[in-house]
């Protein structure tokens, strides 16, 4: 988030905007809480994960008073757009204020959970995804030597993309998401055919959103020989230095959100389509449901033999 508020800012600055940047999110709106940024204020924060304007979760703005709290705030402040860096829940917020007002709205997709419609990627994905991976590496090397199966339970919300592209990149012997349910007993049945092969270890990387992964534990350790371990990553996976591709991203859809601002485009999404940064209509991104592609489980599962 931090790349994307400093493009923002400079090449916004560049296109002689003056630009401020709410602090906590829509809490920052309700307050009228905001800073000026320049590009000296942005400076040494491309590499810092979160967000130097903080974020908070605002209830209080889903709220019809709330959004039009949000609307006086920007009518008083004269601003002329609105670039919301965020994932679904602050798109459709700025979906409600674009209702309300005439001020001009940019989604620009940031979440780990890579669940946006309208963009293949999100900014932070790649950064959780290469932590996530990381992290589970040096667990493995728990599994192997005790001859452990584990159990990685990982962020994602109600979505499996980020289990899916985890689970790929560590060779986990079986991946749980929530759009592809299966039964405790086809988990056992695989890790113990597995067990058969010679292959003692395991990793199952189950996304937050599958289920109970404590009760998983459990039932399977009941269900197999094997000894059985739960992981859970936590918000680890949320923080730390964002990798280059996030960095790299994070510009790029700054860049096309001024843009989309300079050109008076309307209320516009930002999205990285087919290795094409583009703009859409906002409302497009909210009406619909990205779609997961279930054919890397099956790849996932060819390669875990
Ligand atoms: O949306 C990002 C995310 O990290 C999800 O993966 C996770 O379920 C959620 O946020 C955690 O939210 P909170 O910080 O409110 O506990």
């Amino acid at each position: 988030m931090n790349a994307a508020i400093r493009a923002v800012t400079r090449i916004g600055h560049s296109k002689n905007y003056c630009i401020i940047g709410f602090e906590r999110g829509w809490d920052g709106l309700l307050t009228n809480c905001f800073k000026k940024l320049t590009p000296r204020s942005v400076g040494g924060i491309i590499q810092l994960g979160g967000t130097m304007l903080h974020t908070l979760r605002c209830p209080a703005f889903e709220d019809p008073a709330g959004v039009e709290k949000g609307v006086e705030t920007l009518e008083n402040n004269s601003v002329d757009a609105l670039v919301v860096i965020g994932g679904d829940g602050s798109f459709r917020g700025a979906l409600e204020l674009s209702k309300k007002s005439g001020v001009q709205m940019i989604g620009i997709p940031a979440t780990i959970d890579n669940d946006v419609y309208g963009t293949d990627e999100t900014i932070g994905f790649d950064t959780a995804v290469n932590t996530a991976v990381g992290t589970i590496d040096k667990i493995r090397d728990t599994a192997i030597s005790h001859e452990r199966v584990f159990i990685v339970e990982v962020m994602g919300r109600k979505r499996g993309f980020l289990a899916l592209q985890i689970g790929m990149c560590v060779g986990a012997e079986v991946i749980l998401i929530p759009e592809k349910p299966i039964d405790i007993c086809d988990i056992v049945k695989i890790m113990d055919a597995n067990s058969k092969k010679g292959k003692r270890a395991g990793i199952v990387v189950a996304a937050e959103g599958f289920g109970d992964t404590n009760q998983l534990a459990q039932e399977m350790q009941k269900q197999t020989e094997s000894e059985v371990r739960l992981s859970i990553i936590g918000y680890a996976q949320r923080g730390g230095s964002p990798t280059a591709r996030s960095r790299l991203l994070a510009s790029l859809f700054a860049e096309k959100a001024v843009d989309a601002i300079c050109q008076e485009k309307g209320n516009r999404a930002i999205g990285l389509q087919k290795g094409e940064i583009v703009s859409f209509e906002l409302e497009q991104s909210t009406s619909n449901k990205k779609p997961l592609d279930l054919r890397l489980l099956k790849v996932a599962e060819m390669l875990s033999i």
